[in-house]
């Protein structure tokens, strides 16, 4: 048993968790052919097959089970470690994995540059996807800090609101409604509508609303990019709700605006949550601490600094 390798538990980890030899070479950049000569020597240690095909699908064994579960105990004993040599060193240093979904990278890169100057030894990471991807990564417990505006209902978690995060119809600037007030939500239902993909937490919220108010919106395109609905919107393709975090530059440039629909903004928040039972590390407790200290001021400062005076 001893003969087997961190990196091959790596491997069997991602293998069972995407069902996929194939995407778990990807995830872990590795070509294929070393993810299969990897998992035969784990089988052949082990002396049991670790995997089963039943039609296309991949799945684990009774054995490769228990080595699944020997590995999350392994990494989780690891990541212990870590910790604990960083506290040892009594130094806040180390690597802080965070995670944002694809809308809050429009503010956690911006408290990045403020933390590094105060904590130059911390390196960081930054994995941003969307609500779902978030929501999935937190569930395996993958990473250290998660920025999302919509907090799992089924998890344990520990949560700290950073800021707001208004929810807002957006429409090119020379649109016919652009500068009217309090236009009826029934309104948008005439209008082509651009909605994220499924799995994106603006996108629930915007379902959630507009059946609550009972009004069928025609979506003409699904986009999983923010940065590609705004152009979607300015070439006239249709309007989209999107938070107002993400529209600083183009509101301020006259390429898009908000319009004043009633029921806008949706009120949202943005927060930073873990696992509970978690043991942070000292760095990830310190960014936890600047996010919550600090965060809103700095990121309000940000987009005050974008309005010309
Ligand atoms: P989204 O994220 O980019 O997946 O829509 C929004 C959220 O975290 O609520």
């Amino acid at each position: 048993m001893r003969q087997a390798t961190l990196h091959q538990l790596q491997i069997l980890e991602a293998i069972a968790r995407h069902g996929s030899f194939t995407r778990a070479a990807e995830e872990l950049e590795l070509t294929q052919p070393t993810v299969s000569q990897q998992i035969k020597r784990l089988t052949e240690t082990i002396g049991m097959p670790l995997f089963e095909q039943l039609g296309k699908q991949i799945y684990l064994t009774a054995a490769g089970n228990q080595v699944l579960s020997a590995s999350a105990v392994i990494s989780e004993k690891f990541a212990e470690l870590e910790i604990a040599i960083d506290e040892l060193k009594g130094l806040k240093q180390g690597k802080i994995n965070l995670v944002a979904s694809t809308t809050a990278k429009y503010f956690v890169p911006r408290l990045l540059g403020t933390f590094r100057r105060k904590h130059p030894e911390i390196e960081l990471a930054l994995h941003i996807t969307n609500q779902e991807g978030v929501l999935a990564r937190l569930a395996r417990n993958q990473d250290d800090l998660y920025f999302t505006g919509r907090p799992p209902s089924d998890l344990d978690i520990e949560l700290r609101p950073i800021l707001d995060n208004p929810l807002v119809v957006v429409a090119p600037s020379n649109h016919p409604l652009a500068g009217k007030t309090n236009i009826a939500v029934k309104e948008l239902a005439t209008e082509p509508f651009i909605f994220r993909e499924a799995g994106s937490g603006t996108r629930l919220v915007v379902e959630n609303f507009l059946a609550e108010n009972r009004v069928a919106v025609d979506v003409v395109i699904e986009l999983s990019s923010n940065e590609a609905i705004k152009q979607a919107i300015a070439g006239g393709l249709g309007l989209s709700v999107l938070s107002q975090h993400s529209l600083d530059l183009e509101t301020q440039n006259g390429l898009l605006t908000i319009l004043n629909v009633e029921g806008f903004p949706i009120q949202r928040h943005w927060y930073v949550i873990y696992p509970t039972g978690k043991q942070l590390s000292v760095a990830a407790q310190t960014f936890l601490d600047f996010s919550i200290a600090q965060g809103k001021q700095i990121i309000e400062q940000f987009s005050a600094d974008l309005i010309p005076r």
